[in-house]
């Protein structure tokens, strides 16, 4: 069953419970491997081998970023929370706001976030119920950890005539040896580990060069009279590059200037 919760700055308030939507998990990407239980639109509930429950992300296009804060309580916490997934012993609570002027105001808790930790306390996939009676008995400050949905932007990367999908916010020369593709020329001596020193990881950029984060020092100094070529090591995919693209990339371009 699914409920509207409210935890407001004087109290718990509750709003009528809504029709559940719970439906069977149609894809996870689980830091660990896990039996899918329950999830909404956008969370999953896994139990994990060791037993433990947590949220995994149900759409691959998130990714999952970790919020610490701290709230103290004037007496409740002013935070708005959803239930919008329950199989009876594991929920889908995520926060639905917060209260305006109460003491989470300030923090930097969105709609749609889900918390992982109270207190040091692990509380993720709990039942609304359940959460609420942890946070209710929470010591103030109350330490939170609290997990967003990111979205993950790809970017099509050709790379000597393969394809590839790179992220957003990936660094070219750690994401070309992620896919087992060379990131440095081998045959210029040892790389510096990617600090803009050896220079081994240039590659030549043929198509699509927005996709990148522009180049800075030392890329426009040592690339002066060859802007075309970048360091995979100073280079990211862009945050936004879905909107951009494809990226076509040569690798070794010290060789095929020989
Ligand atoms: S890895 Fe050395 S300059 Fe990029």
């Amino acid at each position: 069953m699914l409920s509207f919760f409210f935890l407001t700055t004087t109290g718990w308030a509750f709003s009528p419970r809504v029709p559940s939507a719970t439906r069977p998990l149609q894809a996870t990407t689980a830091a660990e491997e896990c039996t899918p239980l329950i999830d909404s639109d956008k969370w999953g509930v896994c139990v994990s081998e060791s037993g433990k429950s947590m949220f995994n992300v149900v759409d691959p296009a998130f990714e999952v970023d970790t919020i610490n804060f701290v709230v103290v309580k004037n007496p409740g916490l002013g935070i708005l929370l959803e239930e919008v997934a329950n199989n009876g012993e594991l929920g889908v609570v995520v926060v639905a706001g917060v209260v305006e002027g109460g003491p989470a105001e300030d923090s930097p808790l969105k709609p749609g976030d889900v918390i992982s930790k109270v207190n040091g306390r692990d509380v993720e996939a709990k039942t609304y119920d359940d959460l609420v009676s942890v946070l209710v008995e929470a010591t103030s400050p109350v330490e939170f950890v609290a997990k967003r949905l990111v979205k993950r932007y790809k970017a099509l990367v050709e790379v000597d005539g393969e394809k590839y999908e790179f992220f957003g916010g990936e660094n070219l020369r750690r994401g070309l040896i992620a896919r087992k593709l060379p990131g440095n020329d081998k045959t210029l001596g040892p790389n510096c580990g990617g600090d803009a020193q050896c220079f081994t990881c240039a590659v030549e950029v043929i198509d699509g060069a927005d996709v990148l984060t522009a180049p800075k020092p030392p890329e426009t100094i040592v690339f002066k009279d060859r802007p075309t070529w970048r360091l995979g090591c100073q280079a990211s995919i862009r945050e936004d590059a879905a909107s951009s693209g494809p990226l076509t990339i040569a690798l070794y371009p010290n060789r095929k200037q020989q």
